[in-house]
């Protein structure tokens, strides 16, 4: 029997990567959606021409990075390119009157947000049987870059980064922990949560880390620098396939095995910073430490119980949302998780229904 073992291992293994790719495809939305999407796109951005005559209105998050689910919101920035405009929360309530004059959509305007946007949604119908839900947002422009660093992750190894995060992501609001409102991580987290242990924890690394590659020729720091924040990052696809190869041969089975495993364990949550600029950090290092003094107690303890460093603003925790109870359930389910693949149910179709019941 002992003989037998590791050749159930491996079929297990080969099986539930098998699984979790046609998992994840049947999720991918449709050339359907996406054309629709794309047309409301259109739509949209001929309406702000009216208000704002120099503007383009750029799809970030899912719909632009590689990462989308059947269904899921449309994220969208309005970049206006002449000098002078109004201010992002005059533009909010502007833009608000006019889609509520002029098109079939829910609007919501946001104009005193943190960051202002307006919300629209339309109901479903029989062409687009699921409605369709999207945020316009304005000058955006570290949102539109950081889209652009996750959609070049994901283009280095479509297979094993595209199918892991998607597995993810639909893992994560099946269990529902991914609400940054209710105190748990947002779908960006998730990713960058993958793209860190991609990078910093796999050995051999799956994935370059692109913002430490250095450029093929010299460039300025206007060119490299967004206000303050430093947002170079190699980006030059076609040079990359050619130039990275990665050494690490393992299956997306056993990469999704390792990173439940490594954050359900191994992740030091009390001290540690995932960073995927820097690798491991010191909560310490950044003033984001546990600040127990009395009177802070609620403020910095709250905000960094998990600590996630966004890639370009440097100063932010993504997952400053995450409270002690999210981060109690989120770190429940690793856990969780990790077990069921551990036991290794016969079939790996079951393992998945079970993981994402
Ligand atoms: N974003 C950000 N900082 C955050 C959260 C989000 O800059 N703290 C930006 C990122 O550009 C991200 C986008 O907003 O790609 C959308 O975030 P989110 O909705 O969490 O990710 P999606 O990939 O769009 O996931 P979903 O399909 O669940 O909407
Ligand atoms: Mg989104």
């Amino acid at each position: 029997a002992a003989a037998t073992r590791p050749n159930v291992k491996l079929r297990f293994l080969a099986d539930l990567s098998h699984c979790l790719f046609d998992f994840v495809i049947q999720l991918l939305p449709t050339a359907e959606e996406m054309s629709v999407k794309e047309d409301v796109r259109k739509l949209l951005e001929r309406l702000i021409r009216t208000i704002e005559p120099d503007s383009r209105l750029l799809s970030f998050g899912s719909t632009a990075n590689g990462f989308s689910l059947r269904n899921s919101d449309m994220d969208l920035c309005c970049l206006i390119d002449s000098g002078e405009r109004l201010s992002a929360s005059d533009l909010v309530t502007m833009l608000g009157d006019l889609l509520e004059r002029e098109t079939k959509f829910h609007v919501k305007p946001l104009p005193h947000a943190r960051i202002p946007i307006v919300k629209l949604s339309l109901d479903p119908s029989p062409g687009l049987p699921l409605g369709i839900a999207c945020d316009i947002g304005f000058e955006n422009r570290l949102a539109l870059e950081n889209t652009r660093l996750l959609m070049c992750y994901a283009m280095i190894d479509p297979t094993r980064v595209r199918t892991l995060v998607l597995f993810l992501k639909v893992w994560s609001k099946r269990r529902k922990i991914n609400s940054p409102y209710k105190g748990t991580l947002s779908s960006y987290g998730y990713v960058l949560l993958v793209i860190f242990f991609l990078v910093h924890v796999k050995n051999p690394p799956v994935l370059p880390n692109l913002q430490q590659m250095p450029p093929l020729r010299p460039i300025s720091k206007e060119d490299t620098h967004l206000g303050a924040n430093n947002i170079w990052f190699f980006d030059d696809i076609e040079v990359l396939r050619q130039r990275w190869h990665s050494e690490n041969t393992e299956s997306v089975a056993e990469l999704l095995i390792d990173f439940f495993r490594y954050y359900s364990r191994d992740f030091l949550y009390n001290t540690g910073v995932a960073s995927i600029r820097a690798g491991l950090l010191k909560k310490e290092s950044k003033g984001w430490q546990n600040d127990l003094s009395p009177g802070r107690v609620n403020d910095a303890r709250e905000r960094n119980r998990l600590c996630i460093e966004d890639p370009f603003e440097t100063e932010f925790n993504v997952s400053r949302c995450v409270t002690k109870d999210g981060l109690y359930t989120i770190r429940g389910e690793f856990m969780r998780a990790s077990r069921i693949l551990q036991v290794r149910p016969d079939r790996a179709i079951v393992a998945i229904a079970e993981l994402c019941a």
